[in-house]
């Protein structure tokens, strides 16, 4: 699907159909030319409900305000109903509200992300799927705006939205087709393509960094880890961050195997490590002026003769050990040794991990919250707000020092897995809290996607099976610290 926008009236763009959105119940607003067509078809507005009518060339689409989050899903969902209709090309005028800038990008990647779908393994494909999209640089409710600037909103949004398709595609792939190596190759791709650096470290290279956590969770599997590196660094970059992603391209739970009920859907297990290739691909295209390193975890937790068991002890890189009590808890052993890694390597100035690291964080928050973790409030606060703006929801759990101790172990300095049944989000973040070391304690944040990153059920703009969570609001919040720096250096010359 092609989406432009273009200085022209939209009586004057020949297309298919035209998208036309109900704000707010509001069928007597100017725009809503068939009113009493659209009153016979029952049609009263709701957000997401959808009328076609054929003959006028116009779908309709309710939107409960001009929020950027009603509009983005309200044209998600119009362009999802296009596409069990013969409509090819379509057009569309804009809906601005306050904020015309998130407006435009919200119509753009609402359609972009309304658009996806994974039909890589149907014999049939989308017979009329949506060729072009021309949004007409005209205001719905008549506020002015400059065309050139709109442009330039479209291809952001329309560059961070098809990274989000890249990584539903990653998630939304079966095991065995995204074992770690390959996962490994996509990513070496992404970096041929996007000139990044990039470094992939084999089992021999984690046995040489040390990583005796991250390989013991590797090891009764047929596919070997890997670790990946990859490195953006513009000229003008304005921080160093570096994103470290579990990814899990398969867990069974290892000896402490899920029952099976619990076990589908495990091929989304590497949605951390995915949304942090994505988060890569958005930002080397964005060429946003920040240096940005991910640190990918690949590996598979299976069972067999040389499986990492319950009571085994673990060396971490750091030199600390672990007593594993459950090998189900294995995201927070990968993480520990690849957080490590990122410490002593990159040395950045902020420290992001995105893993599928808890059942906790979804029981805690539900599916569609991201669960944001940290010691440093202010850090929480920063990136909540970008993700709100994103449009993608999170929720911040707290920590505390008696959670803390939960995680004593009586044989090593630390066990894999919380003494109580509550707060396993938590608990889980303060395992990892044992990695990072005094100097990074508030420069790192913890976001437990486990909810989002896989619903079986379409939510909003997003379709059943991967949602590609963590990619908007991380590019929002770079957006968002970039443009905080310019103003302090503004105000400070
Ligand atoms: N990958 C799972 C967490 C998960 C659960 C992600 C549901 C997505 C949906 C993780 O490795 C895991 O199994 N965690 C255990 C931890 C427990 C053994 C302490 C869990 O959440 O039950
Ligand atoms: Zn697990
Ligand atoms: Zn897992």
């Amino acid at each position: 699907m092609q989406i432009e926008i273009e200085a022209r009236k939209r009586s004057d763009v020949e297309a298919d159909v035209e998208i036309v959105c109900v704000v707010d119940k509001n069928l007597d607003h100017p725009w809503v030319e068939e009113k009493e067509a659209l009153k016979m078809a029952g049609f009263s507005g709701g957000q997401d409900e959808t009328c076609f009518l054929p003959h006028a060339g116009r779908l309709y689409v309710g939107a409960e305000s001009l929020n950027h989050d009603d509009i983005r899903s309200a044209y998600a969902t119009a362009i999802r109903a296009l596409r069990n209709t013969r409509a090819e090309s379509v057009k569309t005028g804009l809906f601005l509200g306050k904020c015309s800038a998130q407006n435009v990008k919200a119509m753009a990647e609402g359609m972009v992300l309304g658009d996806y779908a994974f039909d890589a393994y149907k014999s049939e494909k989308a017979k009329h799927p949506i060729k072009k999209v021309t949004i007409c640089c005209e205001d719905f409710g008549g506020k002015e705006i400059d065309c050139q600037k709109a442009k330039g909103y479209v291809d952001n949004a329309v560059t961070v939205a098809q990274a989000v398709n890249y990584v539903r595609n990653i998630v939304n792939t079966p095991p065995d087709d995204m074992t770690p190596e390959l996962f490994a190759q996509k990513a070496a791709s992404l970096a041929e393509e996007n000139g990044l650096e990039c470094d992939i470290l084999d089992e021999k290279g984690l046995e040489s960094e040390k990583m005796g956590a991250f390989l013991a969770v590797a090891r009764a599997s047929a596919h070997p880890p890997r670790l990946v590196h990859l490195a953006y660094k513009p000229q003008n970059a304005k921080f160093k961050i570096a994103l470290v992603g579990k990814g899990l391209t398969y867990d069974s739970g290892g000896l402490s195997l899920k029952p099976s009920d619990y076990m589908v859907t495990m091929k989304a297990d590497k949605s951390g490590a995915s949304a942090v290739l994505g988060i890569l691909k958005a930002v080397s295209e964005l060429k946003l002026p920040i240096e940005v390193h991910g640190i990918m975890g690949l590996a598979e937790n299976m069972i067999g003769g040389n499986a990492y068991k319950p009571d085994d002890v673990l060396v971490a890189k750091n030199g600390k050990t672990i007593e594993v009590r459950n090998t189900d808890a294995e995201g927070r052993l990968v993480l520990a040794d690849c957080l490590t890694y990122a410490q002593q390597k990159v040395a950045p100035d902020y420290l992001l991990d995105f893993a599928t690291l808890t059942g906790a964080c979804v029981v805690a928050l539900g599916e569609y919250t991201t669960g944001v973790m940290g010691h440093d409030r202010g850090l929480k606060h920063s990136f909540s707000k970008a993700a709100s703006n994103a449009g993608e929801l999170t929720g911040t759990l707290p920590f505390n020092r008696y959670l803390k101790k939960l995680l004593k172990s009586d044989i090593a300095d630390v066990s894999n897995i919380s003494s109580s049944r509550y707060g396993g989000a938590i608990t889980a973040a303060l395992f990892l809290d044992h990695f990072i070391e005094e100097a990074y304690k508030d420069k790192w944040l913890h976001l437990d996607i486990a909810g989002p990153a896989y619903v079986e059920k379409p939510w909003g703009y997003n379709p059943a099976g991967a949602s590609g969570a963590g990619v908007r609001m991380t590019v929002k919040w770079f957006e968002q610290i970039i443009k905080e720096a310019d103003r302090a250096a503004k105000s400070h010359p």
